[in-house]
């Protein structure tokens, strides 16, 4: 006899993390679209102050960090939800969202929390493949919005293609999305995008009751190891319903602590913004000229191909993704995020960008 568990531990894909946390420093890591530099000028000062009153629970309301996000976008902060990262609020809309016989609707290849979203609550996944250019198919994801359609997701720039949709192809989209749908813009990159000014999208959420936009401080802050992602949503029910399926301390105090303080540093995140794209730019360049497909990039990674004509097999994905490794570099294989033959690769600091790009040069 054994502890008898719920029928969702079964159906729960595992997450594809990446390996190579328990490596040296000497290793490059490219695996998981972190930022390659510590947190803003400010936020450790912060965090050592926060640190003083660690005895006190968190702000279980986020109010300061909901108010400073409310200033920085011009959104009521009623209207402002936060989270332990994004994820954090990513797996609470689908539990307050979905349920058995509900649907939701995401592209694919995308982000690997999004098949948990239907197996935890039990909803159907509709996975509308993305299109020739590796971006999202609007159209054909409209087409299957039916009546059990409870949330559709647009990742924008998209986890692991890099590639982003304009604005106006996004709005056009959301205005023929019905309104009871909820239309999440799961914009966790959407600094890096030249598309369009990243704070170009609030509109959407002004607009429309039904649109959530979601944002972190993981990618672009520099604060992933802390856990904090935010929504700008169009409606304060969202953040209602989000709050109530979570326990009430789902933030913790150091995060918002930092959080906060991050957000006073915009022209330093603007400047890393900057670096992140020319070395972007580069990389690109880099790929193709040696005869690799890449994607055209918006976030701070690459989609490229490890081979030219399709010939990169499991095998041979595996043998380069292990010679890198033995060359100190950590690329996340396309096996695992939805297309065989292909890699994700972090923008790192030009050092860690160079070394990546010798040790693929010998093997490919
Ligand atoms: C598209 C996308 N959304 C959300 C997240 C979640 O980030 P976090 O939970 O660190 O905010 C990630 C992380 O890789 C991501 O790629």
């Amino acid at each position: 006899m054994s502890i008898e568990f719920a029928d969702k531990i079964r159906r729960l894909p595992t997450y594809p993390t990446a390996g190579g946390y328990a490596l040296g420093d000497e290793y490059a890591m490219l695996a998981s679209n972190e930022a390659p530099y510590g947190p803003p000028s400010g936020v450790q000062e912060a965090v050592d102050r926060a640190m003083r009153n660690i005895n006190r629970y968190p702000d279980p309301s986020n109010m300061r960090l909901r108010r400073a996000l409310a200033a920085r976008y011009d959104h009521d902060p009623g209207k402002i939800a936060i989270g332990s990262g994004s994820c954090d609020i990513l797996l609470s809309a689908a539990e307050a969202l979905l349920e058995p016989g509900a649907e939701i609707v995401y592209a694919w290849p995308s982000f690997s929390v999004y098949p948990h979203m239907a197996a935890a609550t039990g909803a159907r996944a509709i996975r509308v493949p993305l299109n020739a250019e590796h971006a999202h198919d609007l159209d054909a994801m409209l087409a299957e919005i039916t009546v059990a359609t409870r949330l559709v997701i647009v990742c924008n720039p998209n986890n692991p293609s890099s590639t982003a949709l304009p604005l106006d192809e996004i709005s056009a989209f959301v205005e023929r999305v019905p309104r009871n749908v909820c239309v999440l813009i799961d914009e966790a990159y959407c600094e890096f995008s030249v598309l369009d000014d990243p704070d170009a999208s609030l509109d959407l959420a002004r607009r429309h009751s039904n649109v959530v936009l979601l944002r972190t401080f993981s990618k672009v802050y520099g604060l992933a190891g802390l856990r904090c992602g935010y929504a700008l949503c169009g409606d304060e029910r969202f953040r209602v319903a989000v709050e109530q399926v979570r326990q009430p301390f789902f933030c913790n105090a150091l995060a918002q602590a930092a959080a906060e303080e991050a957000l006073k540093h915009q022209d330093e995140i603007t400047r890393r913004v900057e670096q992140t794209i020319a070395e972007r730019i580069g990389l690109e360049e880099e790929l193709r000229g040696m005869g690799l497909e890449v994607a055209d990039a918006q976030a701070n990674f690459l989609w490229h191909s490890l081979g030219s004509n399709g010939d990169v097999d499991a095998t041979r994905e595996r043998e380069i993704l292990d010679g890198l490794a033995e060359r100190k570099v950590l690329i996340r294989a396309g096996g695992a995020l939805g297309r065989e033959g292909w890699a994700r690769t972090t923008i790192g600091t030009p050092a860690e960008n160079r070394r990546f790009l010798d040790a693929l040069r010998e093997l490919v």
